[in-house]
């Protein structure tokens, strides 16, 4: 049964009610609206009223999807309702979970956890949604970094099941504790990790990604033969080329750089093939050209 229905209509799981999802982007729109299907208040917000617009669309297409599925069992309105999208920050003053979900940019991330710092009360949990940046790096710009750790979503956030939990040298363990109870009351499915460069995820996916450019590169074969190998020798829902186009040629590149540069291991050295589709803006699905066209 999905786990829409099974959940009370307004979920109060230890004691978390106000969520703030700081980044109204990718990532920030779907976490907000899956803490909105888990029945908490949700305050989404972002620097940019365009962005907000987009999310506010994006939430209503999917909302509407998961319902005609039969995914979510409440009218997608009455979810909907939940979220107040707004410019101002300090609507979300003393949320019970903050979850930054902002630009891949250390500085970006430290000047807006000074506003958070103010807005946090004693016992709130702020969370980043990072990709790849320490989460004891990120915690020294946090005033209680007892009460900092790292969740980290997977994109397209309602539909992926896993979310990584992990925890920095001063993350108390209550924290954590807390935090995987309350992923799980959203119907997701949790793992953690120490706080390693790439986590799990990213440090095993980053180096396969890599094997398949190589593969492409050195000729031994074409990109649609290596993912058939990957989706049907192995069995993976996507072969690696295709999914390097879903998460976003730039994106991988960016974490592949931050992988390589903290290793200082060549298993994460970007192919020469990922930087010039980089360069050249084929970028995979969002620009309609990656190593597929769309
Ligand atoms: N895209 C993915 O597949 C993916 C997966 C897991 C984790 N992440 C991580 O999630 C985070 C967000 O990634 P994304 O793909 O959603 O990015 P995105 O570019 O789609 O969205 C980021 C949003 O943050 C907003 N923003 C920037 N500075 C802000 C500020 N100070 N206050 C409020 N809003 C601000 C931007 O306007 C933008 O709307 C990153 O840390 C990324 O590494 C991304």
């Amino acid at each position: 049964m999905p786990w829409g229905r099974r959940r009370p209509q307004h979920f109060t799981g230890d004691g978390i009610l106000k969520v703030t999802v700081v980044g109204a982007g990718t990532m920030g729109r779907g976490i907000a609206q899956v803490f909105a299907q888990a029945g908490n208040g949700v305050v989404l917000t972002d620097v940019y009223p365009k962005a907000l617009e987009t999310a506010s669309a994006e939430i209503q297409k999917s909302l509407a999807k998961l319902h005609a599925k039969g995914i979510i069992a409440e009218p997608p309105e009455v979810v909907f309702k939940r979220i107040n999208f707004t410019g101002d920050l300090s609507a979300g003053k003393n949320s019970d979970l903050f979850v930054e979900a902002v630009l891949e940019r250390f500085d970006v991330k430290e000047a807006l956890y000074k506003q958070l710092n103010e807005l946090a009360g004693e016992n709130s949990i702020i969370a980043s949604n990072t990709s790849s940046i320490s989460i004891n790096a990120l915690s020294s710009a946090i005033r209680k970094p007892e009460n900092f750790l790292g969740l980290h979503f997977f994109n397209p956030v309602p539909i992926m099941k896993l979310v990584e939990i992990i925890k920095g040298v001063r993350t108390s363990p209550s924290v954590v504790e807390k935090s995987l109870e309350f992923v799980k009351q959203l119907g997701k499915d949790p793992v953690t990790s120490e706080d390693f460069p790439g986590f799990i995820s990213n440090r095993i996916l980053m180096p396969l990604i890599r094997e398949a450019i190589l593969t492409l590169e050195e000729g031994v074969s074409s990109k649609e033969d290596i993912d058939k190998t990957l989706r049907l020798g192995m069995n993976h829902p996507m072969g690696p080329l295709e999914l390097a186009d879903f998460i976003g040629l730039d994106v991988v590149q960016d974490i592949m750089k931050v992988l390589y540069h903290e290793f200082g291991d060549s298993r994460f050295m970007p192919p020469v093939t990922l930087r010039n589709l980089v360069n050249a803006r084929r970028l995979g699905r969002k620009s309609g050209e990656g190593f597929y066209k769309y």
